[in-house]
């Protein structure tokens, strides 16, 4: 299992679960690379900055599609590919998934998504963790964290239909994705996921 993506609403634990296996691996002796969306790479992180800063309108969602397609081509060109090649195991924090459900929800029709992914990405994961909590808690813990403004100022409605969009995702490829129940102690959730990936 060499690509693995982690995804989820607001406040899900991602970042947790993501160091916990990056530690869990690299003492199973594994060359991991832990990486994240949008960013990852120095091109990528700047497009990030313009992402996740200013109005919560302040893009439109075909221009948020692009952005986010434009800084994951560079992260997979300059990161993901060299690193799977030299098989590592690259974990990444969202991915194509963030972009069906994000900018899906915003109205991008799933076949813009999925075309653009197939012809100017072209990398899926082997694996991918969905990370589920009850939005309102999920909103409490991204707020006490002081995260990204932009896509945390948008309100419960959004991020109930945002967790919606995820379990669908996941619901739809049963053997890429599994889903976490992220309520639980962050030491079952790594072990589960732990399971999970050496299964
Ligand atoms: P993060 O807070 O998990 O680092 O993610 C930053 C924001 O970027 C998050 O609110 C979701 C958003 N996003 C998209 O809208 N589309 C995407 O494709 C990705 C990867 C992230």
């Amino acid at each position: 299992m060499s690509f693995i993506t982690i995804e989820g609403g607001e406040g899900t634990g991602k970042s947790t679960l993501i160091r916990g296996l990056a530690d869990a691996m690299s003492v199973q002796g594994k060359d991991v690379v832990l990486t994240r969306e949008p960013g990852g790479s120095p091109g990528a992180e700047d497009i990030r900055t313009l992402l996740v800063t200013g109005e919560a309108d302040r893009w439109d969602a075909m221009t948020e599609l692009l952005l986010v397609n434009a800084a994951r081509r560079d992260h997979v060109e300059r990161v993901i590919r060299p690193a799977l090649a030299r098989g590592a195991t690259v974990l990444c924090d969202r991915y194509v998934d963030s972009t069906r459900a994000y900018q899906g929800m915003r109205g991008v029709p799933r076949d813009l998504i999925d075309s653009i992914h197939k012809q100017a990405i072209g990398v899926d994961p082997d694996k991918t963790l969905v990370l589920d909590v009850p939005p309102e808690q999920g909103l409490t813990r991204a707020a006490e964290r002081g995260g990204d403004a932009r896509f945390e100022s948008m309100g419960l409605a959004y991020h109930t239909k945002l967790r919606d969009a995820f379990l669908a995702i996941a619901a739809a490829e049963p053997e890429r994705c599994a889903v976490l129940n992220s309520t639980q102690p962050k030491e079952t959730v790594l072990a589960s996921a732990l399971a999970l990936l050496s299964a």
